[in-house]
């Protein structure tokens, strides 16, 4: 069976060519999907065994001066109840996320204007003094290299910005005319120099997405060699002008989880919440596949409605500490187990 051949190919080798990753991702049955997640599990247990990591993620503000056209809250989305939360709120976040057993945090928000550098640093470099073992992870978006020198400085050490597709045509077909994927890509490359670990990824199905732009995508994440890896499906958002496109689907994501994981065995690679909306057991199904993270919700339960990103979004009813006990009892299920360290790359 040639995908299968192409499948121990990729694994050698951890690259295909062009055609073969487009056989690949078009014409994948069940059972060749089988021997992908199978080679992709032993690849991912060859560097991190058996141990799935945890991130709390602290979605401190849904301002955002964008208008990214796939997102619940683009500025221009009058019906988002907007919400920040206050230095000492997001502090108290990480504090509740460490005493659960948490040792990364992931501080993200809307692209928000109101948090100056200096806020930022005064919130890093607080959560820092009480807890120095706890790795603090930024995705607050696009910002000038000095900005990110300073957060650097103030003790974080890991930023997520998604380069969301690696097609220039593709990504201003997604984005309004006043972001870039040129620009998106400087960010990764500063984050990347100033010594970051740092986190790329796209948005699987996204409208007007082809095979061919996901296997640019691959060559790009190849290339650029991210520690971490966020990929998940495009769900549509109600309020959004795409929202009557269809959402991404389940196997091709998981396609792609396994293909990352044979492509870069280091990385590290969420089996997402978008990816546990579309389907009830869509993380357990990602861990499967080659992903070895998953990233629970810590933000206090009051704002979690309102950090809605798209249609239907899961865990925005429970507490912190729920998520936390149900994603235990969720990934022994697979396995693999959750353990309490900061998961760094390897
Ligand atoms: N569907 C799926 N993912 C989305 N994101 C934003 N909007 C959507 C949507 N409608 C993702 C983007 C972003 C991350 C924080 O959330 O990829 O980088
Ligand atoms: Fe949040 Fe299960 S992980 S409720």
């Amino acid at each position: 069976n040639t995908n299968k051949t192409l499948i121990k190919k990729l694994n050698d080798q951890g690259t295909l060519a062009h055609d073969e990753l487009y056989q690949l991702l078009t014409a994948m049955d069940d059972s060749d999907a089988q021997y992908l997640y199978q080679l992709a599990r032993v690849k991912r247990e060859a560097v991190y065994g058996k141990d799935v990591y945890l991130r709390g993620l602290i979605e401190f503000s849904n301002y955002c001066k964008n208008d990214c056209r796939y997102c619940g809250i683009r500025a221009s989305n009058d019906r988002a109840e907007r919400y920040r939360l206050s230095a000492q709120e997001i502090i108290d976040c990480a504090n509740t996320g460490y005493d659960l057993g948490f040792r990364t945090v992931v501080l993200q928000s809307g692209e928000d204007l109101s948090f100056s550098d200096d806020d930022i640093c005064a919130i890093v470099s607080a959560i820092k003094a009480h807890h120095p073992d706890l790795a603090i992870t930024l995705s607050i978006g696009e910002k000038e290299k000095e900005s990110y020198q300073k957060y650097f400085e103030a003790g974080a050490e890991r930023y997520l910005l998604r380069q969301e597709t690696s097609n220039p045509d593709h990504y201003a077909y997604l984005h309004p005319a006043s972001l870039s994927l040129a620009h998106r890509k400087q960010c990764l490359e500063d984050l990347k120099e100033i010594g970051y670990q740092v986190g790329c990824g796209i948005m699987v199905g996204s409208p007007h997405q082809t095979f061919d732009h996901i296997i640019e995508d691959l060559y790009y994440m190849k290339d650029f060699n991210p520690q971490m890896v966020g990929i998940g499906p495009f769900i549509a958002h109600k309020d959004t002008p795409f929202r009557n496109e269809p959402n991404g689907t389940l196997e091709d994501t998981l396609h792609l989880l396994g293909i990352i994981r044979l492509m870069l065995p280091h990385v590290l690679l969420p089996a997402t919440t978008a990816l546990g909306t579309i389907d009830p057991l869509g993380r357990e199904k990602g861990i499967l596949a080659g992903a070895n993270v998953v990233m629970p919700n810590l933000s206090p339960r009051s704002v979690r409605r309102k950090y809605m990103l798209y249609d239907g979004k899961i865990c925005t009813g429970e507490e912190a500490a729920k998520c936390h006990a149900c994603m235990e009892r969720r990934i022994a299920k697979t396995g693999y187990q959750v353990v309490p360290s900061r998961g760094d790359y390897r």
